[in-house]
């Protein structure tokens, strides 16, 4: 089908402000209306006597899955395993009794992740895969093939499938702790009409874009920039450095906060931005305390967070972007808007070429 940018000057901003209908719609196909389970009627799945959880991809994806990480072992007690597909299938690992592989690609055609879950096959339980592209090799070599329902993407960074990646992932732990038995059903009914409020917090998000585009101006100056974030916004902020080093081509790195004394402080001066991903979670105090190391040292700050967040975030922050306040679960989904945007209006500003960044291909096909 011919898809066109929808008025936007770039696919990558027409795939940005889709998300909150292309993440209602999977909602809305896993977890049908009036109901408060996660049952994922007519899948054929079962996490009861799954005792690990290997999943396995690349680029963005692979920051999908590490996000996941935090959701299966936190809500569903599983232990779970991940890596990038290229030194998975390399690495021969073991693959013990009762494990599932469970393998994310938007394009179900990435060379690395296919050849891993080839080498899966046989070995495991069970072989999931979360894709976009339901007609591909890897929804095909599956035993069961999620579709993330996100539509064609076409901007070469990926967003909106990364967001309806996490969205699925996340329903598919929910599912796990219901088989599992460490979620009640008042507490797996509070997560889902939590997520059934997602689409309307994310269009708050959205109306913060002109705010970031004016702090991404200033972003557009720097040579190097530090993501840091902790718990389940750690890999948010590898995947804010990995959006915008693919489209600003500036270098940037993310970091879980608590390592900041482990080498990155020593890159702070008064030229190097860094921008800490902080909803005010269980862990909020420590990553303050990680802010205050960096102005201290005359790094500038930039501070996603809620009201509350910026509140105590002070007076002394280069630049704030503020977001909704939401459930504990859903921050990395909501998060990952303000840090498309970034890294977007920083492109923009710069002048790169936002939906063919040089050198980088929408899908890895040969090794
Ligand atoms: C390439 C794309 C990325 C994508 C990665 C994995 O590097 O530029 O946006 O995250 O491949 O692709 P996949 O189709 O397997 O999700």
């Amino acid at each position: 089908a011919h898809v066109d940018k929808g008025g936007h000057k770039h696919f990558m901003a027409k795939e940005i402000n889709e998300q909150p209908t292309v993440i209602a719609e999977a909602i809305r196909c896993y977890l049908p209306t009036g109901s408060n389970s996660v049952t994922l009627e007519g899948v054929d799945l079962d996490f009861r006597n799954v005792e690990r959880l290997t999943m396995v991809a690349c680029g963005t994806a692979y920051y999908a899955c590490l996000t996941a990480k935090y959701w299966f072992e936190q809500l569903a007690g599983l232990p779970v395993e991940v890596d990038v597909a290229s030194e998975f299938r390399y690495r021969e690992p073991p693959m013990p009794a009762k494990s599932m592989a469970l393998f994310v690609s938007q394009s179900g055609e990435t060379a690395d992740t296919l050849a891993a879950l080839r080498y899966c096959t046989g070995k495991v339980d069970g072989i999931l895969s979360v894709v976009n592209a339901a007609e591909s090799s890897i929804a095909r070599e599956s035993d069961i093939a999620l579709p993330i329902h996100a539509g064609v993407e076409i901007g070469v960074a990926s967003t909106k499938a990364f967001t309806c990646q996490l969205t699925v992932l996340l329903i598919l732990a929910l599912k796990a702790a219901s088989d599992r038995g460490t979620m009640d059903e008042a507490q797996i009914a509070d997560h889902v009409a939590a997520l059934r409020g997602l689409p309307s917090a994310l269009n708050t998000a959205l109306e913060q874009s002109e705010a970031i585009r004016r702090a991404a101006l200033r972003l557009s100056e720097a040579r190097d920039v530090l993501f840091l974030g902790r718990g389940i916004m750690y890999p948010l902020a590898m995947e804010g450095a990995l959006k915008l080093k693919e489209i600003s081509y500036i270098h940037a790195e993310g970091y879980p906060a608590g390592e900041l004394k482990h080498g990155p402080i020593a890159l702070i001066d008064k030229n190097m931005p860094v921008v800490f991903m902080t909803p005010t979670d269980a862990l909020f105090d420590k990553t303050m305390s990680n802010m205050q190391e960096v102005m201290a040292r005359k790094g500038k700050v930039l501070m996603i967070s809620d009201a509350a967040g910026l509140s105590a975030g002070g007076n002394d922050l280069w630049n704030s972007i503020a977001m909704p306040e939401i459930h504990a679960s859903l921050t990395p989904i909501l998060y990952a808007l303000p840090a498309q945007l970034l890294a977007y209006h920083t492109a923009v500003a710069k002048g790169t070429d936002v939906d063919q960044p040089r050198n980088l291909a929408k899908s890895v096909t040969v090794e």
